[in-house]
């Protein structure tokens, strides 16, 4: 492939993926998780998963993206080729593709709700507000379809155009102005909690080890957070590892990852937390921690409703830069496969991922229940859709650690790796080990607490799959 496109800088890569990496999974669904889960015991088994699997998983991922210069998809039927292995390995990209959409539909509407909230904020309406009248305006915005639809539709539009400006002058330039803005506003919303909040008790809750507080689901939770939280498994680090300069080290690169975006994750605890206690609120909240409860502490406070108001654009700016990475590995896989502009490819994918996010609208109000998903599978079909990313996701991570580990060859990593054989070793047991080994222990635990027919549904989609890969197999074979 002449003149493949490669970011502006050897470090633009270690941008991107930032972006992607720091989401609404560290300033959403972290303090949620940890609130939830007793603080930090949940804390210190998402820190294991993310160095022992995360980091090595992070790195496999770029190098696949890397070596084959390709969207995941069409990367992916390349090194299957080039090494001789199995097509089956092929799902690795389809997986990826199919979670990136998956994501994108509800990542946007929930993102749509910062919206919601930045403008409140913004324009003082919550000033004052007691409890029950930030919790009925929360509920009062879930009850809305209209409402929900609005602000997904502008939020992934937004996106849309930023990645169909192309990598250079969209994503890129884009990115170069969100991070540092970002990290600005974190600071400054960390040094606001610990003025007017309790900061001592925050990191108390955040860093008191108690095993003893985390229960089996806590696990669970803590392992899947971290690969979300790292944009795992999902195509997006691949399809971004494309376009990474060979130069740049891939082992440094993704250490510098996942300590940016566990470094985050922290001080948002830290500063949500802060404000929470200084209010006297309540940790376990669940989802709704940042939207009624943050809300409420802001309410009393001083400034309340302009820090507020900046922090919901810290949101944004965070969704917006990881939304970006959902649409990017699809929309190259239309542009290379059937040759569209990258505006046709965009627009394709983004409104097939917007109608999609429609169910996850309609899951908060119309089809709160009683419908087919709830029939089928004991949940709504947003809850579905979660649950089958979270099922994805391990699963992506699985497949590419195993890929990595088994199929390429040592000279090849080494090349790629840059380093000596004994990071090789280590790495190389790592991903052909220990972390398809967690991964299955995550999964044995999960699976069985499903209810509904998931499972089933599940299988047979396999087994099809499965045959329709055969098929494919032996004609080519033929
Ligand atoms: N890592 C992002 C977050 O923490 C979510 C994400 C997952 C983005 C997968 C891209 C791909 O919010």
């Amino acid at each position: 492939m002449s003149g493949h496109n490669v970011w502006t800088h050897k470090g633009t890569f270690l941008l991107a993926a930032v972006g992607s990496a720091v989401g609404l999974g560290n300033l959403w669904r972290f303090p949620y998780l940890t609130g939830e889960n007793g603080g930090g015991a949940f804390i210190l088994v998402y820190a294991l998963t993310i160095f022992a699997v995360g980091i090595p998983i992070l790195i496999a991922e770029t190098m696949l993206g890397r070596t084959s210069r390709q969207s995941p998809i069409m990367g992916m039927r390349h090194l299957t080729k080039t090494h001789k292995t199995s097509r089956a390995w092929e799902s690795i990209g389809w997986l990826g593709a199919a979670s990136a959409f998956l994501i994108l539909s509800f990542y946007s509407v929930i993102a749509g709700w910062a919206l919601h909230y930045t403008w409140l904020m913004l324009t003082g309406s919550l000033v004052g507000a007691d409890a029950q009248t930030i919790s009925a305006g929360f509920d009062a915005l879930l009850a809305s379809p209209g409402l929900m639809t609005l602000y997904h539709t502008l939020f992934i539009a937004f996106s849309a155009l930023i990645v169909a400006m192309g990598i250079h002058k969209g994503i890129e330039s884009g990115l170069r102005i969100m991070m540092p803005a970002l990290f600005v506003i974190l600071i400054v919303v960390l040094i606001y909690g610990i003025i007017n909040g309790d900061v001592r008790a925050a990191a108390r809750f955040l860093f008191t080890f108690n095993i003893a507080d985390l229960s089996l689901e806590g696990w669970l939770h803590a392992m899947g957070q971290s690969f979300f939280t790292l944009s795992l498994g999902m195509g997006a680090i691949m399809a971004y590892g494309a376009y990474m300069s060979s130069e740049a080290s891939l082992t440094r690169t993704a250490i510098a990852v996942a300590f940016v975006d566990t470094a985050v994750a922290m001080v948002a605890g830290l500063a949500i937390f802060s404000l929470v206690f200084g209010a006297g609120l309540e940790t376990g909240q669940g989802p709704g921690l940042m939207f009624v409860t943050l809300p409420l502490a802001f309410a009393d406070m001083p400034f309340g409703a302009l820090v507020g108001g900046v922090f919901f654009i810290l949101v944004l700016g965070a969704a917006v830069s990881s939304s970006i990475s959902l649409i990017e590995p699809v929309a190259a896989f239309l542009v290379e496969r059937f040759d569209m502009t990258r505006p046709q490819a965009v627009t394709i994918m983004v409104i097939a991922a917007w109608a999609m996010g429609l169910l996850t609208v309609v899951s908060f109000n119309v089809w709160a229940e009683g419908t087919i998903f709830h029939a089928l599978f004991g949940r709504s079909a947003f809850e579905f859709i979660e649950l089958l990313t979270n099922i994805f996701m391990p699963l992506g991570g699985l497949l590419i650690a195993l890929f990595a580990g088994w199929a390429l060859t040592q000279s090849e990593v080494m090349k790629e790796l840059g380093t000596n054989i004994t990071w090789f070793k280590t790495w190389r047991i790592l991903v052909r080990f220990v972390g398809p080994a967690a991964v299955s222990f995550v999964f044995l635990r999960t699976i069985p607490q499903v209810e509904g027919y998931v499972i089933p549904t599940l299988g047979a989609v396999l087994i099809v799959g499965a045959f329709a890969l055969g098929q494919r197999l032996r004609k080519s074979a033929a």
